[in-house]
């Protein structure tokens, strides 16, 4: 069995209040508060491109939080703070996320290329919980060497959006990701990320998920603690 682990995305909070949001979200119930860092907008489509190396290409069309919010929110909190590094060279914040106070590292395997087992090397002796992500279009078996690494990531972010924004709808084809994790590792911590809510759920937890991140289902929510509330009902009644 593995528990349930709600993560409020606070990508959907009001950022002027972020320290409030938090202690409101863990109030209600959150285990979890999932911290979207991005690193600005993609060059890919600028002539420019072409002249600059693949690390100084940005990973998202967002531009978001940073170490510096990190720390200002844990003098706030002690909650875990779940990072999610849409960065393109996540090796460049690993010593700042952990000075800043961050519980989880999640990088892209997209970009971590040849260099992950230091990379996750560097994550945990941060102190920190390394974590893998990978984009809609990325297959799974990508993750599989990181799991079953000497230092393996503990745990795998199967993206169900385009990283960038919240508020996008979910795509539940991703499941097929989400279940070959499942099958391979009984045990493994397997989050969701993007348009999951009420009336998406249930797929999720049926395919194996047990980490779920949710922004705007939450904070857009008349009620936010009843939905955190029905997200951990809906994961611990697809435990097999
Ligand atoms: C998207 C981010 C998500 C996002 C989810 O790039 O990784 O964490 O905030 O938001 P919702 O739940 O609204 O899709
Ligand atoms: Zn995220």
């Amino acid at each position: 069995v593995v528990s349930p682990k709600i993560a409020p995305s606070m990508l959907s909070s009001d950022f002027a209040n972020l320290a409030a949001e938090a202690n409101r979200m863990i109030d209600l119930g959150a285990n979890w508060l999932h911290m979207d860092i991005m690193d600005g907008y993609t060059l890919t489509a600028l002539p420019l491109d072409s002249f600059l190396l693949p690390s100084y290409r940005h990973f998202v069309p967002n531009l978001t939080i940073g170490a510096p919010v990190i720390e200002s929110l844990r003098k706030h909190t002690n909650a875990y703070l779940d990072c999610h590094l849409m960065v393109t060279n996540p090796m460049d914040y690993v010593e700042h996320m952990a000075k800043a106070g961050a519980s989880g590292f999640t990088f892209h395997v997209e970009v971590a290329k040849e260099n992950w087992q230091q990379l996750v090397e560097k994550i945990k002796s941060a102190g920190m919980r390394p974590a893998v992500a990978l984009k809609p279009g990325t297959p799974v078996e990508l993750v599989y060497p990181l799991v079953e690494g000497t230092t393996p990531v503990e745990m795998v972010l199967v993206m169900t959006v385009e990283p960038g924004f919240g508020g996008q709808k979910f795509m539940p084809n991703m499941m097929g990701k989400v279940r070959a994790l499942r099958h391979k590792y009984p045990t493994l911590d397997i989050q969701v990320d993007g348009g999951l809510g009420p009336s998406t759920i249930d797929t999720a937890a049926a395919a194996g998920a047990n980490c779920i991140v949710a922004g705007s289902s939450v904070f857009g929510a008349p009620k936010p603690g009843d939905v955190i509330s029905l997200l951990r009902t809906s994961v611990e009644k697809a435990q097999p």
